[in-house]
């Protein structure tokens, strides 16, 4: 097996997967694909948006082991072969880190912070008028591992939830929307929107003026999903005309973001660096050993990806 993961987060290397992977499952071969001696015998990549040259280097691939959620970054390199499996993390840690990075988020808009965070650089004091959670709504783009999750931790502090998928879902207590002949009655109830889509030839340029123009006036959106689901500009456009009241984003079209984008200084918008979620590196070493014994063992392993629906 050979993993190759270049700039995942800052502070983590190759050599910490690798520590890792020889602590927890030592009957695996992990290698640095760069230190591979006969790349014909690997048969297994462990990755992170793979170079221009990982697959041609290892032509007896039979499946990637994505060390996020989202395989975007897998599916659109040139060079897949359409032979190699893709499989990707599962939850991994990532959804209490996303119930706490959504549930922070709601309840600065819920709670005012951003009128009193604004209020405070300018000495005001002037109290606004309190909201029951269950008046404020929220809406999760995406009930998927992560997205159910955080819909399910927001129930927990009152407030009212819906969410949309592809395929129909029935949810305890949240109301759940599905396809794209829903999408317009569920974005007309959202005070909150809160995107975890994967990114895909049918939600890319999702947040885009027609859409957020359909959610009520004053309504927020908190993206961690991809950039390319937000149009930036028109985000900017109903920011500034006040149909939106302020945006959350983790993840741009361009990462990281320019010291010279004027998004650093568009008022009403929060930026994070795509930090919502983190693969943690035990229970993710642990899937992915899991998945990779399964394999071995001829066993049906989880988390595959289906190709040609992209996520
Ligand atoms: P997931 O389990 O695959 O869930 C995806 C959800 O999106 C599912 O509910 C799916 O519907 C829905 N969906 C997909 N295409 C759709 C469409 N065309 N219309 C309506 N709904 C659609 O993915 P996940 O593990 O929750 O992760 C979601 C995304 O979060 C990842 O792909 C990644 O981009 C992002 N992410 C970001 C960070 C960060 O730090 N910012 C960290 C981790 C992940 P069905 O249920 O019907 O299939
Ligand atoms: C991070 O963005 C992931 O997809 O895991």
């Amino acid at each position: 097996m050979t993993i190759e993961c270049p700039i995942y987060y800052q502070e983590e290397s190759v050599q910490h997967w690798l520590d890792a992977f020889a602590q927890q499952c030592p009957h695996l071969d992990v290698k640095d694909w760069q230190q591979v001696a006969h790349p014909e015998d690997v048969h297994y990549g462990i990755v992170w948006r793979p170079s221009a040259e990982f697959f041609a280097r290892f032509p007896n691939l039979k499946a990637v082991l994505n060390l996020g959620a989202g395989v975007d970054g897998i599916l659109r390199h040139p060079q897949l072969p359409e032979s190699v499996q893709v499989l990707r993390l599962e939850n991994a840690g990532m959804g209490a880190q996303m119930n706490e990075y959504f549930a922070y988020h709601v309840m600065h808009y819920h709670r005012h912070m951003d009128r009193y965070n604004a209020q405070q650089n300018n000495a005001q004091w002037q109290v606004f008028p309190g909201q029951p959670a269950k008046d404020f709504r929220v809406g999760l783009l995406g009930l998927g591992e992560l997205g159910s999750s955080v819909a399910s931790c927001l129930q927990g502090f009152g407030y009212t939830l819906s969410g949309w998928s592809r395929s129909q879902k029935t949810l305890d207590g949240i109301k759940c929307y599905a396809g794209a002949e829903q999408l317009d009655q569920f974005l007309s109830e959202v005070d909150a929107l809160c995107c975890l889509l994967p990114l895909t030839e049918a939600t890319r340029d999702i947040l885009n003026k027609e859409n957020m123009s359909k959610l009520p006036k004053g309504a927020v959106i908190i993206n961690a999903a991809r950039g390319e689901h937000l149009v930036e500009e028109d985000l900017i456009e109903l920011l500034n005309s006040g149909h939106l009241r302020g945006a959350v984003v983790d993840t741009l079209r361009t990462e990281p973001l320019s010291s010279d984008s004027p998004l650093w200084r568009q008022p009403g918008l929060i930026i994070t660096p795509h930090c919502a979620a983190q693969s943690w590196l035990a229970p993710s070493v642990e899937q992915i050993s899991n998945n990779i014994d399964a394999m071995l063992a001829g066993q049906q392993p989880s988390g595959i990806v289906e190709r040609n629906r992209g996520y």
